[in-house]
């Protein structure tokens, strides 16, 4: 068999592992034939293909980024400046590379574009990529934990200079829709106030803890926000919530944004390991003629679910998630 194999979207750690587990698996184990499709689906549409070797796949493991590219490149997105039928070209590069199928790896957007494409019959199997962990149907993607571990370093940090200046300390981290990195990385890091954009908030509530642990006797706090918390005025997260904790206690405050630091670098233990058993999967999968799903990890398994009911959907914080209910139990607030 040939197949392809293509990154989408933002990037994280493990993709490079995936890549790995998909064509070590390919060419030692089923003798498959593997080509690299360069920056997500753009390069169906440039023809931007080239095959992969054992070679090329050496020094994967720990290697952040993608080898193989990526871009945001929506194929079936309708514009109207352009005349070009994305689609049909992408089939006619599948087709004239004769792929017998296509790996694709990528966040929500990716499984939306790869579930299309199933349904104009090619042979599919997905893997989900993200730090945000907002893929629905898998309880993990690949690249959260290590954006929490890199996050929660980040908070600990925190803690020592807001400590020596009595202040409060924002920080911000990735999660437009979902709230996961903040979460974890605020409970993993002894946040005081977690704010989630699936929460709403009252800058009200967050200054009174913040008076009431002063009382306590502590004098300093640690505030953890996800970058998609609705403000009022249009600024940035942890600006916005720093700004109205300075004017609500007249507390000294000051904000961290992490950016993308928590997206870049070497995958920790358990991302390498669930990219490797992820890439192996998918292989299998393609081997045995299972096509259109998505890999997925439910509980300590890897499966997979129907690409379609992945598509539109997301993975959402639950406002009854047992690590809120359990910090709410130990005084910390959700806003
Ligand atoms: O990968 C997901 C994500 O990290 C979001 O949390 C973040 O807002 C977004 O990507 C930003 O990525 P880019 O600037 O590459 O579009």
């Amino acid at each position: 068999m040939k197949i392809g194999i293509l990154t989408s979207g933002g990037d994280c750690p493990g993709i490079n592992a995936t890549i790995r587990g998909v064509c070590k698996t390919a060419i030692n184990h089923y003798g498959m034939e593997v080509y690299g499709i360069h920056s997500g689906f753009r390069g169906l549409l440039d023809n931007d293909i080239t095959p992969l070797t054992e070679e090329d796949l050496t020094g994967l493991l720990n290697r952040g980024g993608t080898i193989l590219g990526t871009s945001r490149e929506r194929p079936f997105k309708k514009r109207l400046s352009s005349s070009q039928n994305k689609p049909a070209l992408m089939l006619k590069t599948i087709q004239e590379m004769q792929l017998d199928a296509l790996v694709c790896i990528g966040g929500k957007g990716t499984q939306k574009t790869a579930a299309k494409l199933a349904q104009m019959g090619v042979n599919i199997v997905s893997i989900p990529k993200t730090i945000d962990n907002d893929v629905w149907g898998t309880d993990m993607s690949f690249g959260f934990d290590t954006a929490v571990t890199i996050a929660t370093e980040a908070i600990d940090r925190l803690h020592s200079t807001a400590s020596a200046h009595q202040r409060v300390m924002v920080i911000e981290v990735m999660g437009h829709k979902a709230g996961w990195i903040a979460l974890h990385s605020g409970m993993a890091g002894g946040g005081d106030i977690i704010l989630i954009p699936e929460l709403e908030y009252n800058i009200r509530n967050i200054g009174n803890a913040i008076i009431e642990r002063l009382k306590k006797g502590k004098t300093y706090s640690i505030v953890v926000v996800a970058e998609g918390i609705k403000t009022t005025d249009g600024k940035k997260a942890a600006e916005y919530i720093a700004q109205e904790i300075e004017y609500e206690t007249g507390f000294e405050t000051r904000e961290t944004v992490l950016g993308y630091i928590q997206r870049g670098g070497a995958p920790t233990a358990f991302d390498r390991n669930l990219a490797t058993r992820m890439g192996g999967h998918a292989t299998e999968m393609i081997a045995n003629g299972q096509f259109g799903r998505m890999v997925t990890l439910q509980g300590s398994k890897i499966g997979s679910i129907p690409l379609e009911d992945v598509a539109g959907r997301l993975k959402l914080v639950s406002e009854n998630h047992d690590l809120i209910l359990q910090g709410k139990r130990m005084g910390i607030c959700f806003g």
